[in-house]
């Protein structure tokens, strides 16, 4: 099928790759031209893992193209993919106007019958917005073209989004119409042989349905976290309550790691955006705000732990930092804790020495060059002459590094682990100083 994708984001270029990967023939239109400029010469913008590879066949095969010409990309799909950002407005809600722009250009430009999917998260009733824009245009250019809206949100994880996208667990389709519906099968049909994968359900059950699945993740976290603080001043272990609780199929172990809060473009906007959503209507979400305030103040606890630690004298000092995406196999920091933390030391006039796998780049162009940030080239050289150190994000690599190491590059022996990554008594045998969420150094293995 003639597909085009409208936005080369995360979601964007994953999906397009994707769908070109099986046969179907995707343009590819952003705005940015040195993205634009920068794909065809195979540089991808984005880390995810089996990306690159997935883009340069596809590109070469010719089933892959890039553009910034909304025109020719919307002569060329009868499907037209709206992926662009739905960032957070001033109060919270997610802010229409990259997708509306996108309705506003396919309208202005389309010349033969269209089915348009939102694939962006987008409040209730975004459909019948994009529709309303479509039709608008059309009315001013006195022209008549049948036009479809449809809601297909994207479930992907980053880190994981080519496998996700490749091997979705469910595609939600909001659409009442029964030819967009064989379309949409059509389209998705190699993604959906191994068994019927496709939830057909109205546009704006479907729009709901990826802001429900997000905050349900989201509580997870703010649940376990609200657990590991109580944890914390009983006397507890929340990672032994983890355990006893996991193992209750009902709760299951997905999910509920306690941390340092969770980030990433995702659940922190869609949270704030369904709280205002519940507000419009006059609903008082009551579960989400706590939801958002627990974890508000969870990304501060890293922060806490050190400035404790120093006694409130944290200028002058130096603190390294491991991991700074939002989570591993991504170059995202967007809302990352490490932000918080960082943005926290640098007012109380400490400096940063960090590394990340993946993320040093990112993490330049986010803050430029500054006296109090060095990125190092290794996780050992983030740690030399440091006064401390922190893991925020659990890559794979810090997980079982040579404790011996750590302690001999840094001035002091303080180790605040944001990701429960090691155990307090073996920590605190190894003469280390050791903060961990929800866990308290007195805590012994049974
Ligand atoms: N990132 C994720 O993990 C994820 C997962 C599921 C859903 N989503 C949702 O998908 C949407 C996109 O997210 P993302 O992370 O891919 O965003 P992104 O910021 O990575 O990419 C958006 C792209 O859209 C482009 N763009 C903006 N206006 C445009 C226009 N008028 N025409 C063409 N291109 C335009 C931008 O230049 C940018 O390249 C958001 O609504 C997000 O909530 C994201």
């Amino acid at each position: 099928m003639k597909v085009t994708v409208f936005g080369i984001g995360y979601v964007g270029l994953v999906q397009a790759a994707v769908l070109a990967s099986v046969g179907h023939n995707v343009v590819c239109v952003d705005i940015d031209q040195s993205k634009v400029d920068n794909l065809k010469k195979g540089l991808i913008p984005i880390y995810e893992p089996g990306l690159t590879p997935l883009v340069e066949e596809t590109y070469k095969s010719g089933l892959l193209n890039f553009t910034t010409d909304a025109k020719a990309g919307i002569d060329h799909g009868e499907i037209q993919f709206i992926a662009v950002g739905t960032p957070p407005d001033e109060d919270g809600s997610a802010d229409l106007k990259y997708v509306l722009a996108v309705a506003e250009t396919i309208a202005t430009y389309m010349k033969t019958p269209k089915v348009i999917i939102n694939k962006s998260t987008v409040p209730v009733g975004t459909a019948d917005k994009v529709s309303a824009q479509i039709g608008n245009t059309l009315n001013n250019r006195s022209i008549e073209i049948n036009y479809n809206v449809v809601s297909n949100p994207e479930f992907l994880k980053e880190g994981a989004a080519v496998s996700d996208c490749k091997k979705p667990d469910r595609i939600v389709i909001g659409t009442d119409c029964d030819s967009v519906k064989e379309k949409m099968r059509e389209l998705y049909a190699p993604f959906n042989r191994n068994h019927e994968r496709i939830i057909f359900m109205d546009v704006r059950s479907a729009e709901l349905t990826k802001y429900a699945a997000n905050c349900m993740l989201a509580t997870k976290i703010s649940f376990m976290n609200e657990m590991a603080n109580l944890a914390e001043l009983l006397g507890a272990d929340i990672e032994a309550v983890r355990h006893g609780i996991g193992s209750d199929s009902r709760i299951g172990y997905q999910f509920i790691y306690p941390g340092c809060g969770y980030g990433g473009s995702c659940f922190p906007k869609d949270v704030q955006a369904l709280v205002q959503t519940a507000n419009k209507v006059n609903y008082k979400p009551a579960l989400l705000e706590a939801v958002e305030s627990v974890n508000y103040k969870q990304k501060q606890k890293l922060f806490t732990h050190l400035n404790n630690h120093f006694n409130g004298e944290l200028s002058g000092k130096t603190i390294a930092i491991w991991g700074l995406s939002f989570k591993p196999q991504t170059d995202d920091m967007r809302e990352a804790p490490a932000r918080e933390l960082m943005e926290a030391l640098w007012k109380a006039d400490a400096n940063v020495q960090a590394y990340d796998p993946e993320a040093m780049e990112e993490c330049q162009r986010i803050y430029g060059t500054k006296n109090n940030l060095t990125l190092a080239g290794t996780k050992e050289a983030a740690l030399k002459n440091a006064d401390a150190l922190v893991i925020c994000t659990e890559w794979s690599q810090f997980k079982a590094p040579d404790l011996d190491i750590i302690a001999q590059q840094l001035n002091s022996k303080i180790l605040i682990d944001g990701r429960n990554l090691f155990e307090p008594y073996l920590m605190k045998k190894k003469g280390f100083s050791y903060y961990a969420i929800g866990r308290g150094d007195s805590v012994k293995r049974n």
